[in-house]
């Protein structure tokens, strides 16, 4: 059986994600923003950080796979560094305030790549909110405008984060040991 050690609690998040919240609010009062949520991890951040958000709002998203498959991902993983659409945004961006909402800033290849797509889209301004960043693993110089929590270089599942598509409904964020601790 697998020890799942918690990282995050559910109240530490939901603290945090009300924060993040509340920043987003004012730093565009007046505005109508677009959240675009990358597919599938950010499902439950985006809904309860949306939310969180008192503007007008829609939603969209966007997915993502990269080569390398990413279910053995884990101690020693690494994505080969291509990044490739597997569902494109369904509105139309051009003009608009987007907020694109990631689970996790790892390397940075995927949001690098997402950031450069919807650019070319011409929007009113492109800003991105992560829950959570491995700044050690990065191999881009990207960052989150809106961040919830810097973690270690460890694997979290829960929260939407997955291990091999398993683990994203748990309320909390936990540490997925390693498989030789296991
Ligand atoms: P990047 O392109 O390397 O920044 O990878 C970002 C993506 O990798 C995230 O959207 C997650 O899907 C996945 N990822 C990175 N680290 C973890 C983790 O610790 N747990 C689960 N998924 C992760
Ligand atoms: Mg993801």
């Amino acid at each position: 059986m697998n020890e799942l050690r918690i990282l995050l609690s559910r109240e530490q998040i939901a603290a945090r994600v009300a924060e993040m919240g509340a920043t987003i609010t004012r730093d565009f009062a007046g505005e109508a923003i677009i959240f675009v949520g990358v597919l599938k991890g950010a499902a439950i951040f985006l809904s309860d950080l949306a939310r969180q958000v008192h503007l007008d709002a829609t939603f969209d998203f966007i997915g993502v796979s990269s080569y390398g498959t990413r279910s053995d991902r884990q101690e020693g993983w690494d994505s080969s560094g291509e990044v490739r659409l597997t569902k494109d945004v369904d509105q139309k961006m051009a003009g608009r305030n987007i907020l694109l909402v990631e689970d996790i800033l790892d390397t940075g290849l995927t949001i690098t790549y997402l950031k450069r797509m919807l650019m070319a889209h011409q929007p009113k301004t492109l800003r991105i909110a992560a829950l959570l960043d491995k700044p050690s693993r990065r191999k881009l110089p990207i960052e989150a405008d809106y961040l919830g929590f810097t973690i270690p270089d460890e694997f979290v599942v829960g929260y939407g984060l997955d291990y091999a598509e398993q683990y994203r409904n748990l309320p909390d964020i936990c540490v997925l040991p390693a498989p030789k601790a296991r």
